[in-house]
């Protein structure tokens, strides 16, 4: 048929197909076509409309996204064939469009969601231009038949349970349809915008090319069916569905902007649809059990649907509002407008007015010193702090404001699993007044009691009073009253009126209102949706524009007009801000660079309260702003700091104590405020003591940012605006078993140590010594990389031999990371001359140390006095010691060992799984995941490194590339980082090992 119609000797392999038989054919060239036989019933118009609405895509969308329809020998779109038995088809050869079905494809991220509706949306704006008539006759899958459709097919649904879903879903479409239906556009429409219809091209780190076929359902019908059809299959298996749609239909609504009307009825339609799979699948089914195709939407439909039917439909229309830009409650408008009018009518909520003179604004926001504190006390300590800094402001009443983002809410409640994991309630929608427990608390205005209830679990609301209010001039709207004294739950009726400025209840206890320091929670609410008794105080950032909208800013009413509004970070004007203020070699992290705002122990927190498991802040050395440490810090402060020319305790009782933690002879300690400074001065003793100026250092290695340092670190001369070495330092290839120059771990170590001796032996022929060799114990810059066995040893015993000295650079390996050691260099059974310390040692605060022996040390004081202005100052030293002494205390160095083996032995485990994983490497905290593109030729795979770094930042995980080739992915992560920190980085890492564009480029 092929040959004699088209001229092509091809090879012929059936697809699948729910109408037509479809079947790809390749020529003996390689091209790929879909020979598309139709059915015998299909009309040569409804054909005729398909190749219109190719042809008018294709103006639109870029080539090879959709079919291209070709001609046959006779010039004709469409021929006819005849099969043995005398039946007629028609059949046209179209282009294969590449790329695998959404279905398949993972992951739906939000930008791809978006991708998809662009996509929806471009098809339905090319297919207006379609200038043929509709024809007659009816098409099951046409939603303006849904409703006929689906009641006859309805008893094709055995189960009841089902059957009454359909019938829900069928009288809140009629109930929404009926009075706009008239005014619903019209159109022409793909009307099968499904996952196995929509191809995906992955790319690695960019957007994935999305495509479409099967023109076969297109229909004149509801336009805004056409998004909602979309919307149900991008839908299926999400663990939130509206979310899912929200990000097709903003794209979508980009490209073919949607009316108010049709918003309306998007969320009934998209039931519809499901309705339509179901009971349709059902009948199909029935008569043809052997069809697996036909079944294959079929689970997920159903569990949608399931779904679907517990969200409250003004609730997903308010998130589709948002998603098209509009206000998402209608209402707010109005009530806005009412509530300034009314303003100045309203009784105090307190009794007393809230004033500037009593009252003042107490920031409770995710980066707020005094919400970070807060989260360390205990209830009394809390109320003790408060009313401190309530006498400070001078005021009697605090205030915490609207729309505030906290990161306080931190209980499993205030979690919601989005389609990037878990996403945290954190913007607060009333305004809190703090106030004694037992203060009493007065009605704005007249209401009835609509909801009264104890909502008693740990951090929520406690003993709640809501109000229903119908102001004459204005809507109706309701008003929430938590963490109450309990007294009100009996003194209050359900439906008992409330007048105006009427003692409602009390502020409650901590022990009665979830376990808060004493406080209302005021808020204004325009739809309770399906909520009885509570509802949400906090909002999902994502969801920010509904939640505010719902529920307006309070301030009005309470007196506090826009000063309890909470302002936000603007991200553009922070970006452009920083673009101008510092020079463009200071870079950012990830292709949208976040701001982070807190850190939290092993988490680093973003402006919208996020949490962000951190993975590679070794700094943080016992966790992101520690309570130990930041008093430590804060105590000196108020007492001494000052530098080290006078004879004080605290310097000296630092320095002793990290002397005591080396092996003897390193006992002497002098105290800088970098590993750049610390690696400078080892340096310089060397120099000086030796006499010699010669250096010997590891390929790929990096000691500091000084000039000095960047001489020393080819990771940096050799690297991009490098200059090169200096002919003073002298490089040796980076021992590194897994790719380097020698692979055999058993004599790897003696091997590259033969380098150094190489090295030592050529100044030697020249007349000169090592003045030092410098060498980190693990190698960080370098890729992660463990030092072969008896490499540290060999070369130290090399380089002391020719009379240089051996420097361990222990800034990112020291300090108890290595887990089975406190120092690295231990791991390798030697002993440095000169140890240099930096980064995790003050926990973010800018401490260094050089220690030595007392020998060295006294040659060096060769009448050049060493003088630190602030190494060695109290404060620093106050800090240093409380970094030793958290160490000790929460075992983070056993910590280190334990969930460092657990997390490498996973790792090990999923390297078996997955070949893009090359080599799992290191000690403790301290590891290194390498991949390759080829575990044989072991190419290096730094798209892949990339990709899983910026899939697991939008999961929430920070971990960064490292090595030579960037194909490392590191991972140095805070001490205090958990086990089940080590568990949620393994699942998360396999979930996006698992991706689409992961699966490219391997060989
Ligand atoms: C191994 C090593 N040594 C020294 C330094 C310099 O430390 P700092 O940047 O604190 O001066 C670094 C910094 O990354 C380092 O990785």
């Amino acid at each position: 048929m092929l040959e004699e119609n088209y001229g092509l000797t091809c090879t012929v392999k059936e697809l699948p197909g729910e109408r037509d038989r479809n079947y790809l054919v390749r020529d003996s060239e390689g091209d790929s076509y879909v020979l598309k036989i139709s059915n015998a019933g299909e009309s040569q118009d409804h054909l005729n409309a398909q190749i219109s609405a190719l042809e008018c895509t294709a103006k639109l969308l870029e080539q090879g996204k959709i079919p291209q329809v070709f001609p046959g020998k006779n010039g004709e779109l469409l021929s006819r064939v005849c099969t043995n038995n005398n039946i007629k088809h028609w059949i046209r050869l179209v282009s294969y469009v590449d790329g695998i079905t959404m279905a398949e494809y993972r992951p739906h991220t939000r930008e791809f969601l978006f991708e998809v509706g662009l996509a929806c949306g471009t098809v339905t704006k090319a297919l207006q231009d379609i200038t043929m008539q509709p024809s007659a006759s009816k098409h099951l899958w046409e939603m303006h038949n849904a409703i006929e459709t689906i009641q006859k097919y309805l008893p094709c649904i055995s189960e009841n349970k089902l059957r009454d879903l359909v019938n829900q879903s069928l009288e809140l479409y009629s109930k929404v349809l009926t009075p706009i239906e008239s005014e619903l556009r019209h159109g022409w429409i793909h009307n099968d915008f499904n996952d196995y219809n929509v191809l995906v091209v992955p790319k690695l780190n960019e957007t994935p090319s999305i495509g479409l076929i099967d023109f076969g359902d297109m229909t004149h019908s509801y336009l805004a069916a056409e998004a909602a059809v979309a919307c149900a299959y991008t839908m299926l298996d999400k663990p939130d569905p509206l979310e899912a749609a929200v990000h097709l239909i903003i794209g979508f609504h980009q490209q073919f902007p949607l009316e108010e009307k049709e918003i309306k009825i998007l969320f009934p339609m998209i039931l519809m649809r499901l309705c339509l799979s179901l009971t349709l699948g059902a009948y199909q089914l029935q008569n043809a059990p052997e069809n697996k195709y036909l079944g294959i939407s079929q689970k997920p439909a159903r569990e949608l649907l399931e779904k679907l039917q517990e969200v409250n439909h003004r609730y997903a229309h308010y998130l589709f509002r948002d998603a098209c830009g509009l206000e998402a409650c209608k209402v707010t408008t109005e009530f806005r407008k009412w509530q300034k009018t009314a303003t100045g009518s309203f009784h105090s909520l307190m009794g007393e007015p809230l004033t500037n003179k009593n009252t003042s604004m107490l920031d409770l926001s995710t980066g707020s010193p005094i919400s970070a504190k807060l989260q360390w006390m205990s209830i009394d300590e809390q109320q003790e702090y408060l009313e401190r800094i309530l006498l400070e402001m001078n005021a009697e009443t605090a205030v915490g404001k609207y729309a505030e983002v906290r990161s306080v809410y931190a209980a499993e409640e205030f979690h919601h699993v989005s389609l990037e994991g878990v996403e945290k309630r954190t913007i607060h929608l009333g305004i809190d007044v703090f106030a004694a427990a037992g203060t009493a608390i007065f009605a704005p205005l007249e209401g009835i009691v609509h909801h009264l209830k104890d909502n008693n679990n740990k951090l929520d609301y406690g003993p709640t009073v809501i109000l229903k209010h119908k102001p004459k001039d204005g809507p109706i709207f309701y008003t929430l009253y938590g963490h109450l004294g309990r007294t009100c739950l009996r003194k209050l009726k359900i439906g008992q009126t409330v007048r105006y400025g009427m003692e409602l209840a009390v502020i409650g206890e901590s022990t009665e209102n979830g376990g808060w320091l004493p406080h209302v929670h005021f808020q204004i609410i325009l739809d309770l949706f399906d909520f009885e008794g509570n509802y949400p105080g906090v909002a999902l950032p994502s969801q920010q524009n509904l939640w505010t909208s719902v529920c307006p800013d309070p301030g009005m009413m309470l007196g506090l007009g826009e000063k309890s509004n909470n302002q936000e970070i603007d991200y553009g004007n922070l970006f452009e801000r920083r673009k101008k203020v510092f020079g463009p070699s200071l870079s950012l992290n990830y292709q949208q660079p976040l701001i982070i705002v807190q850190g939290q122990a092993q988490s680093l927190i973003d402006h919208k309260g996020q949490f962000y498991l951190d993975c590679v802040n070794n700094v943080a050395h016992v966790g992101h702003s520690h309570p130990r440490i930041a008093k430590a810090y804060s105590d000196q402060a108020y007492v001494l700091n000052t530098n080290t020319r006078y004879l004080n305790h605290i310097n000296i009782k630092y320095a002793e104590r990290l002397c005591e933690l080396l092996p003897e002879p390193l006992n002497t300690c002098f105290l800088v405020c970098s590993g750049s400074e610390a690696n400078e001065l080892a340096l310089r003793i060397a120099f000086s003591v030796s006499e010699q100026k010669d250096v010997i250092v590891l390929e790929e290695a990096y000691h500091g940012n000084t000039n000095t340092n960047i001489d020393i670190s080819p990771y940096k001369h050799n690297g991009p605006g490098g200059n090169g070495p200096p002919e003073w330092v002298h490089e040796i290839p980076m021992p590194y078993v897994y790719r380097g120059l020698h692979r055999d771990a058993v004599t790897a170590g003696k091997f590259y140590a033969d380098h150094v001796l190489k090295i030592c032996e050529k100044l030697s022929l020249h007349g000169k010594k090592p003045a030092a060799f410098i060498c980190e114990s693990m190698l960080g810059c370098g890729g992660q990389v463990p030092l072969p066995d008896g490499f540290l040893k060999q070369s130290y015993q090399h380089v002391r031999q020719h009379g240089g000295f051996c420097i361990a650079d222990e800034v990112q390996v020291g300090f108890g990371r290595a887990g089975k050691h406190f120092w690295s260099f231990e791991l390798q059974d030697a002993v440095p001359d000169i140890v240099t310390l930096g980064k995790p040692i003050g926990n973010g605060h800018p401490i260094g140390a050089v220690i030595t022996t007392q020998e060295i040390a006294e040659t060096f004081a060769n009448g050049m006095e060493y003088f630190n202005t602030f190494g060695g100052s109290q404060v620093s030293s106050s800090v240093g010691m409380a970094v030793l002494d958290v160490i000790e205390l929460e075992g983070l160095q056993q910590n280190s060992l334990e969930t460092g083996n657990w997390l490498k032995n996973n790792l090990k485990e999923l390297k078996q799984t997955f070949p893009l994983i090359g080599d799992v490497r290191g000690e403790g905290f301290f590891l290194g995941i390498e991949l390759v593109l080829n575990p044989d030729t072991k190419e290096p795979a730094p798209l892949h490194a990339e990709y899983i770094v910026e899939r697991l930042k939008s999961r929430k995980i920070l971990l960064s590339t490292e090595g030579p080739g960037h194909n490392v992915l590191k991972f140095k992560p805070p001490m205090v980082f958990n086990h089940q920190n080590a568990e949620q980085l393994i699942g998360e890492l396999e979930h996006v090992l698992k991706e689409t564009p992961l699966q490219l480029h391997l060989y």
